[in-house]
């Protein structure tokens, strides 16, 4: 360890290009596991460190914070920060960044892939093959629900959620948006939630998690969807209420549902994996290998801009005062 050198602590294995862009610049002190560290050890693993590269799965408080004096920057691999206690890091003078841009490619490919899974019934159709139940072409075998003149719906209409009309318009479909902060674009119309929900073939979140907007899709959001309608969550789980949606499901009051994320990771409800009108994937918005190389060089990048002196690339607080 070269002792004039800051050390930064990586919580668990990452894609190369992360740890490649700090080696030779900085002292790495790496925990090599792919699962994330108890809370103890994560203390343990920052103590002393002058930066952080964590997951969201790495809980970032004030505690954790004031012990842990030394940390300068917590730098996140991910475009979400609900992990992190951003107002605590920047009252103790420590600098909070994220992964955005990077990741809205895959993450919008990921959407409309699961979107034409559930549409398109690739997953019952797949498990159909591989059983050897295919027999004869049948004109009303496997019929699913077309894209072309069918309205989409987008709940958060950032950088995401645009790169994912961008991608429906390919295919034929029409936009309406939710999203408070967002002024009307092009032909794409605004609506009130409500009203999304009722018009929509198909309604997608792409807004990121407050506690405000928890189960912001629940029973009562559920019943003003059509019932030939989809829901589909690449965002955050607890954006969706779970057993209302399996419920739904189950019932037949949506025609579907494809997600990527659930209101409790790994754990998703009983229920959910028995219905044939779900396509779930693990979380994998964001895996490709090149966006995970480009998310784990930001991170890298934030930090070694922050302890060379200036500001990270792609913050998310301001410390008043830095260290
Ligand atoms: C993954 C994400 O969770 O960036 C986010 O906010 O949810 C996804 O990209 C991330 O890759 C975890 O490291």
């Amino acid at each position: 360890m070269a002792p004039d050198k800051p050390i930064v602590a990586i919580t668990r294995y990452i894609p190369p290009a992360g740890t490649a862009a700090l080696e030779g610049k900085v002292n790495i002190r790496q925990r090599p596991d792919k699962y994330a560290p108890p809370r103890d050890e994560l203390i343990r693993l920052l103590q002393g460190a002058d930066a952080a590269l964590v997951q969201l799965s790495d809980r970032i408080d004030g505690e954790l914070l004031d012990a842990c004096p030394m940390l300068k920057i917590v730098a996140n691999m991910a475009v979400g920060y609900e992990n992190v206690d951003h107002a605590a890091a920047a009252q103790r003078g420590v600098w909070v960044s994220n992964t955005p841009d990077v990741l809205t490619d895959a993450t919008a490919d990921l959407t409309l892939a699961i979107i034409l899974a559930i549409t398109r019934r690739i997953v019952e159709t797949d498990g159909y093959m591989r059983q050897g139940a295919f027999k004869q072409w049948e004109p009303m075998l496997w019929l699913g629900s077309g894209l072309q003149g069918k309205v989409l719906g987008i709940v958060g209409y950032g950088r995401i959620g645009r790169a994912v009309a961008a991608r429906a318009r390919a295919f034929g479909m029409s936009i309406v948006y939710h999203d408070p902060g967002v002024s009307p674009a092009g032909d794409d119309r605004g609506l009130d939630l409500d009203e999304l929900l009722a018009t929509a073939d198909i309604v997608s979140l792409h807004c990121p998690y407050k506690p405000e907007l928890h189960h912001l899709i629940g029973a009562r959001a559920l019943s003003l969807m059509k019932p030939t309608a989809f829901f589909v969550n690449a965002a955050r789980g607890k954006l969706h209420d779970e057993q209302a949606l399996c419920t739904a499901l189950k019932e037949g009051r949506i025609a579907g549902a494809a997600l990527d994320v659930y209101e409790n990771e790994p754990a998703f409800v009983a229920g959910l994996a028995e219905l044939k009108n779900v396509v779930m994937v693990p979380h994998i918005g964001s895996a490709t290998l090149e966006t995970r190389n480009a998310m784990a060089a930001l991170a890298a990048n934030n930090i070694l801009a922050v302890l060379g002196g200036g500001e990270p690339l792609t913050p998310v607080n301001k410390p008043a005062q830095g260290k």
